[in-house]
């Protein structure tokens, strides 16, 4: 049978980063291409504790059927949570519970986007996000990343023009691909001018807390008197991506919109992830949870900066990152790059060319994007001299 997709089909593309990690079964490889948190940051102990005791009491509680919207008692958790250091969930706005922030990402550009409309993003950006706003027929119009956050002139540029964005995407910390971290004036400037226009603004904020230098900065949502801002915080990257669970703050309004949305897709957030996470919320401390995964990353930051700092001065650049997964390093202009990762892979070091995260693959990119939180010191050592080794070979 020869299928006739649909031209949403068509604009579907799979994700490189999906596509390398199946190559990278191969236990010698080295791999600073992937984005999952480190193998020793989930708290699995508490994990089972929990599961315990909630399948000791009647099971309809954790596997039957249940609310579109999310586990109430989970949605009071987030709202707490969210308002915990700035208040970010604001009169007029709703909690949802959804699968993962990515579903975030898809309904957004569901609800919002015609065929062809236009959503502005950071540029690169999260690829993931990237895919989901094309795969609704969304055409994306990149708005130029600097080491603080966006280009503010790009994004006026982008947000003046005809047709008007229908909303703008950003990850104002420890961005993926860049590690780039936007300042609090940016923060306010990007508000001022998505109000100035009109133009919705998508916070994705997956690796906030996972800062382990410097100061928090706070969150776009938190200017929000508008409830302009939909907000994503994934338990991804703190909690376990496998529960596939995440806060959405946003317009009470949108959010109604985007249940409808869910009641088709998935019907819920699995309750069982919801339950553990609401039951983690109540009876440990996640604040100490939180402090010991910095502890973990300020680590392994440390010594992929470090490693870098030794093999890499005066061959390659990169911005040192106060938090996160990525660092962004840029190779030497006229340095091949796809040429770059190609052999480094052939030496079992797996990273990913930074073009697969802008708008346009086809644009020029001198970077890479490296990623340091499940690679262990002795491959962070051990990659980066390689890395070393192929750059002069070339
Ligand atoms: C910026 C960004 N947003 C969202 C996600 C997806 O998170 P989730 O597991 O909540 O779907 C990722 C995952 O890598 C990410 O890097």
């Amino acid at each position: 049978m020869q299928f006739d997709y649909s031209n949403k089909v068509k604009a579907m593309r799979p994700s490189i980063i999906r596509e390398l990690l199946k190559q990278m079964a191969d236990p010698g490889l080295i791999s600073f291409a992937g984005g999952n948190p480190s193998a020793d940051a989930f708290p699995a102990k508490e994990i089972r504790e929990i599961s315990d005791a909630l399948l000791a009491g009647p099971p309809a509680d954790v596997l039957q059927y249940s609310i579109t919207e999310g586990y109430p008692p989970l949605i009071a958790q987030a709202k707490k949570y969210l308002n915990r250091q700035w208040q970010t969930v604001h009169e007029g706005d709703e909690v949802i519970i959804t699968s993962g922030s990515s579903q975030v990402m898809d309904f957004m550009a569901k609800l919002l986007c015609n065929e062809g409309d236009v959503v502005a993003t950071e540029d690169p950006a999260f690829l993931g996000a990237l895919n989901a706003f094309r795969s609704q027929g969304a055409t994306l119009v990149g708005v130029e990343m600097e080491p603080d956050g966006v280009s503010l002139a790009a994004l006026e540029a982008v947000l003046s023009a005809n047709p008007k964005p229908r909303f703008y995407y950003t990850i104002p910390n420890f961005q993926n691909p860049t590690g780039y971290t936007t300042s609090l004036a940016k923060r306010k400037a990007v508000y001022a001018l998505c109000q100035k226009h009109g133009v919705p603004i998508l916070e994705d904020n997956p690796y906030g807390e996972l800062r382990f230098t410097g100061e928090d900065i706070p969150p776009i949502k938190a200017f929000d008197t508008d409830n302009l801002v939909v907000y994503a915080a994934s338990m991804s990257k703190i909690f376990a991506p496998g529960m596939r669970v995440a806060f959405c703050a946003g317009s009470a309004d949108l959010m109604g919109k985007m249940t409808v949305a869910k009641q088709g897709n998935d019907v819920h957030t699995n309750l069982w992830g919801q339950r553990v996470i609401d039951r983690f919320f109540e009876q440990y401390d996640i604040d100490a949870h939180i402090a010991r995964l910095r502890g973990v990353y300020r680590e392994k930051a440390r010594r992929m900066m470090d490693a870098m700092d030794r093999e890499l001065a005066g061959r390659a650049t990169y911005v040192p990152v106060e938090g996160g997964m990525f660092l962004w390093l840029t190779l030497p202009a006229g340095c091949n790059v796809p040429g770059f990762v190609a052999k480094c892979l052939e030496r079992r070091v797996a990273l990913v060319p930074g073009s697969a995260f802008l708008v346009d693959e086809a644009a020029p990119c001198q970077s890479v994007r490296v990623n340091f939180s499940t690679p262990t010191g002795e491959q962070i050592d051990e990659g980066v001299a390689i890395m070393r080794q192929v750059l002069d070979s070339m």
